[in-house]
């Protein structure tokens, strides 16, 4: 499947891009908008804003390497957010995320997040997600889990499976 930004949105861009006196100021607000659009941002994604504004693709890969909030892969369609802030670190988060890696047979040796195979499940450490009174906190999709438990993850699991 070739890379191919919607008219519009390439619009929208290059009229953001006009408003800076260097465009590469506009090189996050174009990869929030095409992870937004996209749901990650690949290599062409990289290219495509390079070609854009006038940059070489490392100028723009480095930013993408840097920042937590951008994804070079796509994510499943549960997600998984397991904090790993003081908190839930001592309530056990770290339990839960190795429950979880294992019974999906991810790779607990690995940082950042990962999918399955099969697209279902990503599932990440993240920092605090303003429940530290409830810890252990996980967030599946928009659902926040609070005093969670290795038998709340196995029922999160048993539902995105379904
Ligand atoms: S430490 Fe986990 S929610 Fe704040």
């Amino acid at each position: 499947m070739s890379f191919s930004v919607p008219q519009a949105l390439e619009n929208e861009l290059d009229e953001l891009a006009s408003h800076y006196p260097q465009k590469r100021s506009a090189s996050l607000m174009f990869l929030h908008a095409l992870q937004e659009h996209f749901g990650h941002l690949s290599q062409e994604a990289v290219d495509w804003t390079a070609q854009k504004l006038g940059l070489q693709p490392i100028n723009v890969y480095e930013l993408v390497t840097f920042y937590p909030m951008f994804r070079q892969e796509p994510l499943g369609k549960t997600q998984i957010k397991v904090c790993r802030t003081l908190s839930c670190a001592l309530a056990g988060s770290a339990e839960l995320r190795a429950h979880l890696i294992g019974k999906l047979g991810l790779d607990s040796h690995r940082h950042g997040p990962q999918t399955t195979v099969d697209g279902q499940f990503t599932v990440e450490f993240v920092e605090c997600l303003a429940s530290c009174g409830t810890a252990p906190v996980v967030m599946v999709n928009e659902d926040l889990l609070e005093k969670c438990s290795v038998a709340d993850c196995d029922r999160v699991l048993a539902k995105g499976r379904k």
